[in-house]
Parts: C-alpha cells; sequence; structure tokens
C-alpha cells in the first residue's frame, strides 16, 4: 500500500470562489471526492491517500516530513516564491508530482518558473482537477517502477 499525500498550498482553500476561468467552480472539498473516487476505482487496494491543505507555510514544509511515499503537491503561490520548500523537497528526497489547475504557460510571466519542480518527478498542469488525477497515475507507475528494481 503506497501512503500518498495529496498536499495543497496558499488559497487553495478558496477554490470554488476563485477566478473561474482558471480554477474552475468546483471546491477543494470536491477535489478530495473527486481523487478519493478515483482511488477507489483504480488503485483500491494500492494506494491510501491523505489530504492536506494550508495556508500557513510552516506547517505545508511541516507536513512533507511525515512518513509518505509519495505527494502530490499543489503549493499555489509558493511554487514561484519559496525558496525554502525547494530546499525542504531537496532535502526531504520525497518523491511527488507537481499539479496546478490552470495553464501556468499561458499566464503572467512570474508564474513560469517553479522553485519545485526541479525536484518532482513531473509535472501537470492545465487540466483542471484532471492534473491531479494524472498526478497520480505519475507518482503510482513510478512507485511501482522504483519497487521492482
Ligand atoms: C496554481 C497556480 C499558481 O500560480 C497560483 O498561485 C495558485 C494556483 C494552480 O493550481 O493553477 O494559487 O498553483
Amino acid at each position: 500500500m503506497f501512503k500518498i499525500l495529496v498536499a495543497n498550498g496558499v488559497n487553495l482553500d478558496l477554490l470554488g470562489t476563485r477566478p473561474q476561468q482558471f480554477y474552475g467552480e468546483r471546491s477543494l472539498k470536491d477535489l478530495e471526492t473527486f481523487l478519493s473516487q478515483a482511488v477507489t476505482q483504480s488503485f483500491a487496494s494500492q494506494v491510501e491517500l491523505s489530504f492536506f491543505q494550508s495556508n500557513d507555510e510552516a506547517r505545508y514544509l511541516e507536513f512533507l516530513g511525515q512518513n509518505w511515499d509519495g505527494a502530490l503537491l499543489n503549493p499555489g503561490a509558493w511554487t514561484h516564491t519559496s525558496l525554502a520548500l525547494a530546499d525542504r523537497l531537496e532535502a526531504l528526497q520525497l518523491p511527488f508530482v507537481e499539479v496546478h489547475l490552470s495553464h501556468l504557460a499561458k499566464r503572467e510571466s512570474w508564474r513560469q518558473a517553479s522553485y519545485s519542480s526541479k525536484h518532482s518527478i513531473g509535472v501537470v498542469y492545465g487540466f483542471g482537477f484532471d492534473s491531479y488525477l494524472l498526478g497520480l497515475h505519475g507518482i503510482v507507475r513510478h512507485l511501482l517502477a522504483r519497487e521492482r528494481i
């Protein structure tokens, strides 16, 4: 059983009220339900998901250090600003996929830079909730491949 963390950072608690052209109409709770259903359908006995969201960067960083096999991380704006997050991810060696709801390449230039992605297995963005679903497949395939080595 892989223990996978889904960690949403700053302002992702506001999903459903943020600009809908980027983030859609659904809430964070909807996202969690969507992912739980995906796990039941595709990875029932293989994956245990844990959900976490915080607007407090210190709490977010500390939560990453718990005992996870892998993670889906959407650090929100910290993606583009936080050297502390990048340093922690480098130190933890936690396998993770970085995910974003919106299509970053179509947005402001400051959103094109990610300090965290360097330490990721890969990045998925632009697919709304499906970014997380695709990221989930990516992390599970990565963990399975690693087990076979
Ligand atoms: C986001 C993109 C970030 O640029 C932004 O600050 C967010 C959400 C996304 O999921 O598209 O808060 O990470």
